[in-house]
């Protein structure tokens, strides 16, 4: 007897371009698209039930194993890590965090210690370090554009899509720190308990990205 898998995905864009792959490897999505209120749906069709989430709170669930598997995307995995498999890029969701400066301002140009501001403190924190330069970092909630442009600090860490935020603030990239996109997780003991119906799913997802490569 089949066992019906648990996948936690990304609420929001990730979601949306999530059901799109679903259904062109022919799952039945409609509950998922039609959500009300609900947060966990079963997709009739295949064994597989969706739980909606936070990206954080997808790699907590895939983590402890109360979900088989997560659709999460890289800029999460790199701040939160963790232990799980990381077994397919899905292609969407792509965009990369920058290091980007106020317009002009010369940002090696300085030996004092520079202040970054960023909502990922641990992705600045190892990009840094990679490079040998001792920065303070600054945790920010949301808009981190604001920190440079206040003068709290020298520059920031962020995802950058299509560079319109930056430029409106003023803001240039001087450094990419990491590409990003969606990626496929899978929890480690699910991968062995259930590894025949685990790699039918990855198989069916890799058909459809492999169809439009
Ligand atoms: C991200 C990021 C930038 C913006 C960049 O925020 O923090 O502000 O997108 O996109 P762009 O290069 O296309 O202008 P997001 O909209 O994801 O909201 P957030 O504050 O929840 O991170």
């Amino acid at each position: 007897m089949s066992e019906r898998l648990r996948i936690a995905i990304t609420k929001g864009r990730l979601l949306d371009q999530s059901v799109k792959l679903f259904e062109q490897a022919g799952l039945d999505c409609s509950p998922i698209k039609d959500p009300g209120r609900r947060l966990i749906h079963a997709v009739p069709n295949y064994p597989l039930d969706a739980v909606l989430a936070k990206a954080p709170d997808v790699i907590t669930y895939v983590e402890h194993g109360v979900c088989d598997l997560g659709i999460v995307g890289r800029d999460t995995i790199l701040e939160k890590g963790g232990a799980f498999y990381e077994v397919l890029d899905l292609g969407y969701g792509k965009c990369r965090f920058a290091l980007a400066v106020k317009e002009g301002s010369d940002f090696y140009g300085t030996y004092k210690t520079r202040r970054i501001a960023s909502k990922y403190p641990e992705v600045t924190r190892a990009f840094f370090e990679k490079k040998g330069m001792d920065v303070d970092i600054i945790k920010i909630e949301g808009s981190v554009e604001l920190a440079p442009i206040l003068g709290l600090t020298d520059a920031i860490v962020d995802i950058v899509e299509t560079g319109a935020t930056l430029k409106a603030n003023g803001l240039v990239p001087i450094e990419t720190v990491a590409e990003v996109s969606a990626r496929l997780i899978v929890n480690t003991a699910s991968m062995k308990l259930y590894k025949n119906q685990i790699s039918d799913f990855i198989a069916k997802c890799e058909a459809q990205l492999e169809g439009k490569a």
